[in-house]
């Protein structure tokens, strides 16, 4: 469908042009005085001087030709020259009949589109996750089912951190404890046990220690990065324990993922390109790009219009070890090879933002990613506690992820059961659902970009910019359509009222902004434009359930086209959130 905005703009372009005047002033926007109208044009005030004529004028002429348009209800000139315009109802209702008899509410569809890469996630394996992958997680999650929804194939990769010298310590550790254990008699020939020889318990306590332990004693950091080196060229124990490892850590990252309804395509890792480094590397030589400064291997990626140092991108140190970026650099050659897509949008705390300039220029420069291909970093800001600093448990630790997850469920708990009886089960159940919700839209409703300050609070409020007051609102349409259709109400399809003012038209107003709303926050990956929708939505379906008798009104027709608005509305609130990645109650 056309978007509404353009069907008005091209009624008022046509006006300008009937009038003598060139179309392109008659772009409309959103009313900045909604008190006055619901659109406007300034088009008038521009092609003043260009005509020489007063805006007043100019619009006076458009006006005059748009006495008769079926869109609008009202088109008045205010000084200097504003075109104010409101919508007939039956334009109105038309477009939004329409929109519920499409699919998407008639969001158009790319007509090429786009294959999409989302990294997103990136836990440490054996690493428990903390609150600093939670944006990560929150963010890509609701990226990537945006883009999918605006019409484009998506592939969600978790890229994991599975190589790096975590894994190295946490050998060395086992052999401290075990140093009987098969894994590590390297004349053994036979096969390893099937069973990972820890629980995720034990591996969470053990790298903590290892890595404590690693940085009071030169020694054992020694052997850590010996292990490493090992594990990484092959030893055939050290690679079973690295299997055992990651498949005990994926299942419980599996878990917590699920929980926060984070789903991913594609679960790579940073191994995964291990064999591809080498081949990598000769590329980068032969070609020139790569040289040896000080014994590492370098990448030069600064550039003439810098403003800033942008140091060189190291691919190998001078033990000939990777790094964090010949990994990434080498998941792109992966990516390019294997997925060739359009675009691989990186989601990732903002403070790497100087490491993947290196890494994107490096990789352009080296041409191991195509011209077409887009490269783009959406930084995120830090998740802060009430004192403004990085959030952390009461205690001064880091706040593992499903500490917190478990403090906002019993804070959600604690204030359902206060606000109704409700039998224990359901309580819980509501509670996870609606505090996932508080959980996310904290997040999302924040330009990714920006810090923010997680406030208990304020997250699982039913009042005010919060995921639980979306929920609220959707309940109480569910309710109410749920007692229309008790009380013997069926609704066949969607036939709205036919003439609408007040805060019946204010709602439908916010209805038909949905694809101008969803095509920036594909675009501009920007979730945040979702949650200030809805938000909006649910105030204006608030205020007219609050000024409206809808299910004892006894005009049946009334009623009904009542009833149709709600639904129409329940079903764009239920996409949005779904977009941000939760969904709603039937009771609350
Ligand atoms: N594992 C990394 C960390 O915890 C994040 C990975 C981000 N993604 C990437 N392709 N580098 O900091």
């Amino acid at each position: 469908m056309k978007k509404i905005l353009d069907i008005i703009s091209e009624e008022v372009m046509g006006a300008f042009e009937a009038a003598g005047y060139v179309g392109e002033l008659g772009r409309v926007t959103l009313s900045n005085r909604p008190d006055l109208c619901e659109y406007q044009c300034n088009g008038a005030m521009a092609g003043a001087k260009q005509y020489k004529k007063a805006p007043a004028v100019i619009a006076q002429d458009v006006a005059a030709g748009l006495k008769d348009s079926t869109v609008f209800e009202s088109v008045d000139v205010v000084n200097p020259g504003f075109l104010n315009l409101k919508l007939s109802s039956g334009f109105l209702t038309d477009y939004l009949e329409d929109m519920a008899a499409t699919p998407k509410f008639g969001l158009n569809m790319p007509e090429n589109p786009k294959k999409i890469i989302i990294d997103y996630g990136g836990p440490n394996v054996a690493k428990p996750l903390h609150v600093g992958h939670l944006r990560s997680a929150i963010i890509g999650e609701s990226i990537k089912r945006i883009a999918r929804y605006a019409g484009h194939e998506v592939i969600g990769d978790i890229h994991l951190g599975d190589w790096g010298l975590q894994m190295g310590l946490i050998i060395t550790e086992l052999q401290e404890r075990h140093p009987e254990m098969v894994y590590f008699d390297e004349s053994y020939g036979g096969e390893y046990p099937k069973e990972a020889p820890f629980t995720i318990t034990e591996l969470e306590e053990i790298y903590p220690t290892a890595s404590s332990k690693s940085k009071e004693d030169a020694a054992y950091k020694e052997k850590a990065m010996e292990a490493t080196y090992k594990l990484q060229n092959g030893v055939p124990g050290y690679r079973a324990l690295w299997q055992h490892i990651l498949q005990v850590s994926v299942a419980d990252l599996k878990k917590n993922y699920e929980n926060l309804k984070v789903d991913f395509d594609l679960w790579k890792g940073e191994s995964d390109v291990h064999d591809l480094i080498p081949e990598m590397v000769e590329r980068m030589k032969k070609e020139g790009h790569a040289y040896l400064s000080e014994g590492a291997l370098v990448v030069d990626v600064k550039e003439e219009t810098d403003t800033k140092e942008i140091p060189p991108c190291m691919i190998l140190k001078s033990d000939g070890a990777a790094l964090y970026n010949t990994t990434d650099l080498a998941t792109i050659m992966e990516r390019m090879d294997k997925i060739n897509p359009d675009e691989i949008i990186y989601v990732v705390d903002k403070r790497q933002g100087l490491y993947f300039e290196q890494v994107f220029r490096c990789a352009r420069k080296t041409g191991l990613v195509e011209e077409k291909t887009k490269l783009r970093f959406l930084g995120f800001g830090t998740m802060n506690g009430k004192d403004g600093k990085p959030f952390k448990t009461r205690e001064g630790g880091v706040m593992r992820l499903e500490s917190l997850l478990r403090e906002i469920n019993e804070e959600m708990y604690r204030k359902i059961k206060e606000g109704r009886a409700v039998s224990e089960q359901e309580a819980r159940e509501t509670a996870q659902v609606v505090a996932l919700s508080a959980l996310k839209y904290g997040d999302l409703s924040n330009q990714a970009s920006k810090d923010y300050i997680f406030d208990i609070d304020r997250f699982t409020s039913s009042e005010g910019d919060t995921g639980p007051y979306i929920l609220y609102t959707l309940v109480r349409i569910k309710s109410i359509l749920h007692k229309f259709q008790e009380e013997g109400g069926v609704l066949e399809k969607i036939e709205l009222n036919t003439i609408v003012n007040g805060a019946e038209k204010e709602l439908m107003l916010k209805l038909v902004g949905f694809h101008a709303m969803l095509e920036a926050a594909y675009e501009e990956i920007a979730p945040h434009k979702i949650c200030s929708y809805i938000y909006d939505l649910s105030d204006a379906l608030n205020h007219f359930y609050h000024g409206t008798k809808i299910l004892t009104e006894e005009d049946e027709e009334k009623k009904k086209g009542w009833i149709a608005l709600l639904r129409l509305t329940r079903d764009i609130l239920e996409t949005c959130i779904d977009l941000l990645g939760f969904s709603a109650p039937e009771r609350m």
